[in-house]
């Protein structure tokens, strides 16, 4: 392996790292006490996710469901209850299919090796590395986008996190430093924290760094170029056109399909397009007979792999004309889930107080 000629000490660097963590470490209420459960909760909420977001969540996710047992018997309007304002949110269908995986194969517990963390749904070899390491303080490698850089930079390796050849390097590299550490857990969060707090993609502090005499891109003044950005996708557009029907103070919404995006959550009555629509067309495909569109305004979510630009009007059901039975009609005692985006719809259109 490159590992530009031995010359990292590995033991050395492990235990900085873990000395820097133990003092460093921001006060997170997943560190606050440690179970296998609420690692592997909290790793599935940070999976694209920010921290703050995951921050106001995660306690009250905990509270409703504290053990894998509890989640996996809930009815899927209280998961996604308590996972609105997360995004993503088929994460939440696996995090319940794991729970029930749980229940039924490992005595309603998290397993606690890396074979069974694999099988569960929802987990990848970077959550089953962090569960195993974190909850479990097994040395497995834990490789993303933060671990990634602080790793490329360190054997100055300048190799975008996309590369799958070089992505492989950083997993080899990640394994060789947590089987040299004598305490995973700490190594590995400590990786993840120094990435997200010091070794950050834009002006590190590279004075602050526990690591900075044995990190070679420092060495070669090269911090600023390593790792080199990842090969943006195309990214697609979509236009939703979100129609807010309102008559003496009820509101006709509909549960999206239990599969796909914001799959199970509420919403009012939508028209997706690749293009953006015009009102007539909008009233020809939208599945209920509507009349008087009046555009509110617009906003845009940007997700993974798309930008969706949302549109959203004001309309009329057609005098005379009956609900069709996939929608309903709410007052604003019922709180449903909705995602993000259409939680904005609803304040655009004053159903909710923004
Ligand atoms: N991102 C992924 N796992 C994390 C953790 N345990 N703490 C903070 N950020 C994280």
């Amino acid at each position: 392996m490159a590992m530009t000629r031995e010359s990292v000490d590995l033991t050395a660097l492990t235990t900085r790292i873990e000395r820097w963590f133990q003092s460093n470490a921001r006060d997170l209420p997943w560190r606050r006490r440690r179970t296998r459960w609420r690692a592997y909760v909290s790793e599935i909420m940070l999976q694209q996710t920010q921290v703050s977001r995951v921050v106001e969540r995660f306690e009250g996710f905990m509270a409703r469901f504290p053990k894998p047992r509890d989640l996996a018997e809930a009815p899927e309007d209280d998961v996604n209850a308590l996972w609105a304002g997360l995004g993503y949110y088929r994460r939440a269908r696996l995090l319940q299919a794991a729970a029930r995986v749980m229940v039924e194969k490992h005595g309603g517990r998290v397993p606690g090796n890396m074979d069974d963390l694999l099988a569960l749904p929802g987990v990848g070899r970077y959550t089953a590395g962090a569960i195993a390491s974190i909850a479990c303080d097994q040395p497995a490698p834990i490789v993303d986008g933060n671990v990634h850089r602080v790793l490329a930079r360190i054997w100055c390796d300048p190799v975008a996190a996309d590369d799958r050849e070089g992505s492989e390097r950083t997993w080899q590299r990640s394994q060789l430093l947590v089987e040299s550490s004598s305490q995973p857990a700490v190594f590995n969060e400590g990786l993840m924290e120094l990435g997200a707090m010091v070794c950050t993609p834009r002006s590190p502090d590279c004075r602050q760094c526990p690591v900075n005499r044995s990190c070679a891109a420092r060495r070669q003044d090269l911090v600023d170029v390593i790792p080199p950005p990842k090969q943006r996708p195309v990214q697609q557009v979509e236009h939703h056109h979100a129609v807010g029907i309102i008559r003496r103070g009820r509101l006709v919404v509909h549960q999206r399909s239990d599969r796909g995006r914001w799959a199970g959550l509420w919403q009012v009555p939508t028209v997706e397009a690749a293009r953006r629509l015009r009102p007539a067309d909008i009233c020809r495909r939208v599945d209920l007979p509507i009349e008087q569109l009046t555009h509110v305004g617009a906003f845009e979510r940007v997700l993974t792999h798309r930008r969706v630009q949302f549109h959203v009007y004001r309309g009329e059901l057609a005098r005379g004309a009956r609900l069709p039975a996939a929608f309903t009609w709410i007052g604003r005692d019922v709180d449903l889930p909705v995602g993000v985006a259409q939680r904005k719809t609803l304040e655009m259109l004053h159903w909710l107080d923004g």
